[in-house]
């Protein structure tokens, strides 16, 4: 097993590569026989003949699937056409290539016409406060999309046109990005937790024309003021020569001023005493989501685009340390997002489905905007936090909304598990029926607590593997088929094909563990990154020509199980977010007592890892928590809040090796106070480590 340097790095204090070919032998969990009852696959021998034929036969496969949706044209050519192999030639994949469609249209129109859904809920949305909701159906929903994608016609949007969203989890976020897609401009959503530099980064790199953002936001009880930070990002830009044309604002916490109105998305002023937001505007840039929309048209017809033309642009953190932005398509995304929803949480008619994920992640993009959409689903919009306005807010939720099937990540459930069973079980929860985590592996106790104390013993879960690059669902159980091993993903969905590989690239059979690879496409992947097509090339698919690699490792157990063992390349997941640590650590050098930094994981009991900075001062500079403040404000300004660091150690010098390089692997070792370092035949000065052992923080800073 070629791994060594990353024995132990992922699943944190939660001790899952440890343990995980114990667990391998452990119980399994079979599916809830009322569940395989009435589930789209009720056994496994029935995923496993519908797997073999999505892999032997994928063109017929996902062509029956793409019947359920509308095309303008239909497929002229080959269904699918493909190179995996870099030694071949150029690096591409097109699915139903030629074939026109518009993705809006399947999502919103096709459901209220074809399917005569229009009155049926679209979102349930759930404010900060429990007493603000609102709630919009699939006709009213169309109605607001139509009203935007004329507003963004006016400013001049067109197909192929980059649009960047920064807004909370309100409903005009998923009217925005929709109104996107029906004019076929590209949507690049920044998460609203990422700072005006991130934004700025991200604006530029893909020449955005204009800017939907929001005033301000309550999470919890903390006040986001989303307008200053999205005016910084703007100053920035313009100072960079790039100046972003329009920005439209919505009017969300001075929603109050506004009245009722009578538009469907229009939520109930807020109850909470409004503080005095002080917003500045930019004449002749800013104009208000609110104007515009009353001077807008009721039709829209959607511009039909090619199954391969660009939907949208998703950054995500790349090893270089520059965010890369992942791009998926119109047709491939469709066909994917919508059966992985429909498979993973057995999805029927009268389900009301709860994705806890923010729309600034991909989890978001496919599992509470289009996946559910196109399949005319109810779902919850939920703008606020686990642990507000108390910590069974969730369970509350569920509650209020009789929601069926529930999908969030292992560090929420971890964090709620410290508050005990008592929050959960002061709700009847007696709707759930699937329950489901995603974003790193999720740790036994986690598991279990899940599966025991919120599904009460009579939800299945399913642990969905997948990144921002494949689109959907990778590795998953399917809830009626599947037995179920706490903390293993399981087996692959529909039309993926894994692999195992060792150093040289070699195919392991059976029992084994390596490098996580996929064979062949699947609809949902990635086809480029935005303006650098190169970079897609060398990031996943020159390491092993042939395949797609994910940058995990993973382990198949006796039984073909998948476990994922975490990231094999310098990046790090903090509660189920990637970030790279070399993003980390150009944010530390940028501080002028910073002259070198090194970064690496460190097992945290709810974010799974989190960040421990080694830093080396330049002369003239001593270490104080005055400094260790401004490094950490330093990366909320650079990155965001999700990469402050949880511990700064002084590094008067780094372990390196003698041709200079980090050694990294020491000092994650020297973080846990782990004397156990291996073979240490290359490293330059021994007597470096000895002094960072002794100057180890010990406590959360
Ligand atoms: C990375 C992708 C896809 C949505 C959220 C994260 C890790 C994700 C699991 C899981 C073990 C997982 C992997 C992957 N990961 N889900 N169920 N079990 N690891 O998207 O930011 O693109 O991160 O998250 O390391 O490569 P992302």
């Amino acid at each position: 097993m070629g791994l060594p340097e990353e024995r132990g790095r992922s699943g944190g204090g939660s001790g899952v590569r440890e343990e995980a070919g114990a667990r391998s032998r452990a119980r399994s969990w079979s599916p809830p026989p009322e569940v395989s009852r009435s589930a789209h696959v009720p056994s496994l021998q029935r995923y496993r003949e519908l797997h073999r034929r999505s892999l032997e036969e994928p063109r017929e496969f996902w062509g029956d699937i793409a019947k359920e949706f509308y095309w303008k044209t239909p497929c002229p050519g080959p269904f699918l056409q493909y190179n995996f192999d870099v030694t071949k030639g150029k690096i591409f994949i097109e699915w139903m290539k030629g074939a026109t469609t518009n993705i809006c249209y399947n999502v919103l129109d096709r459901i209220v016409y074809e399917k005569k859904l229009g009155d049926k809920v679209a979102f349930y949305w759930e404010g900060n406060e429990p007493e603000e909701t609102t709630q919009i159906t699939y006709r009213e929903l169309l109605v607001q999309v139509c009203h935007f994608s004329n507003v963004l016609r006016k400013q001049g949007i067109c197909k192929g046109d980059r649009v960047a969203i920064y807004m909370p989890m309100i409903p005009e976020l998923v009217v925005a990005m929709l109104a996107c897609a029906r004019l076929g401009a590209l949507h690049s959503i920044v998460f609203a937790g990422f700072s005006s530099e991130s934004l700025c980064e991200r604006i530029l790199d893909s020449s955005c024309s204009l800017l939907i953002t929001t005033d301000a936001f309550y999470r919890g009880e903390k006040l986001v003021n989303l307008k200053e930070l999205a005016d910084e990002a703007l100053e920035k830009c313009r100072e960079k020569g790039f100046p972003v044309r329009c920005c439209i604002v919505v009017k969300h916490l001075g929603r109050a001023e506004l009245g009722t109105g009578d538009s469907p998305s229009q939520s109930p002023p807020i109850k909470r005493p409004c503080p005095d937001v002080q917003i500045s505007w930019n004449e002749g840039v800013d104009m208000w989501w609110h104007e515009l929309m009353q001077e807008a048209g009721d039709e829209c017809e959607p511009e039909w685009c090619d199954a391969e033309d660009p939907l949208f642009i998703l950054y995500t953190s790349g090893s270089t340390g520059k965010p890369k932005g992942v791009v998926h398509t119109v047709g491939g995304y469709m066909l994917y997002v919508a059966t992985t929803f429909k498979y993973v949480f057995d999805f029927h008619a009268e389900d009301v489905f709860w994705c806890t994920a923010d729309i600034g992640w991909i989890t978001g993009h496919s599992y509470v905007t289009y996946g559910p959409l196109a399949n005319g689903a109810t779902s919850v919009l939920f703008e606020g936090i686990p642990t507000y306005p108390d910590t069974s807010r969730l369970w509350s939720i569920v509650d209020k909304y009789k929601v069926t099937k529930f999908y969030t990540a292992p560090t929420a459930i971890r964090l709620l598990m410290k508050f005990g069973d008592e929050p959960v079980t002061r709700h009847s929860r007696a709707s759930l029926q699937v329950l489901g985590t995603v974003g790193e592996p999720i740790n036994p106790e986690a598991w279990l607590w899940y599966h025991r104390v919120v599904g009460a013993q009579r939800c299945p879960i399913v642990d969905t593997f997948w990144q921002t690059e494949t689109g959907g669902h990778m590795l998953t159980p399917l809830p009626g088929a599947t037995p179920m091993k706490p903390g293993s993903a399981t087996f692959p969905f529909f039309g993926v094909a894994p692999a195992v590989l060792n150093e040289s690239g070699e195919e392991l059979e059976g029992e084994a563990e390596g490098y996580l690879v996929f064979k062949q496409p699947w609809p949902g992947i990635m086809r480029t990154v935005y303006g650098n097509h190169e970079r897609f090339e060398t990031t996943y698919f020159k390491k092993f020509p042939g395949y797609y690699v994910t940058g995990d490792g993973c382990r198949r157990d006796q039984d073909g199980y998948y476990w994922i063992t975490g990231r094999i390349d310098d990046m790090l997941n903090v509660s189920g977010h990637l970030l790279s640590t070399a993003e980390v650590e150009s944010a530390l050098v940028e501080h002028e007592a910073v002259a070198e930094a090194a970064v690496v994981g460190h097992p945290h009991p709810v974010k799974g890892e989190c960040l421990y900075c080694f830093v080396t001062l330049c002369d003239g500079h001593t270490f104080s928590s005055t400094l260790t403040e401004e490094l950490k404000k330093q990366i909320r300004e650079k990155i965001g809040p999700i990469a402050t660091p949880d511990y700064i150690q002084n590094a008067p010098s780094l372990p390196k090796t003698r041709s200079g390089k980090i050694m990294r692997r020491v000092l994650r070792k020297i973080a846990q106070n782990d004397h156990d370092l291996g073979d240490m035949s290359t490293v330059a000065d021994p007597s470096v480590i000895t002094q960072l052992f002794s100057h180890r923080c010990l406590t959360i800073q």
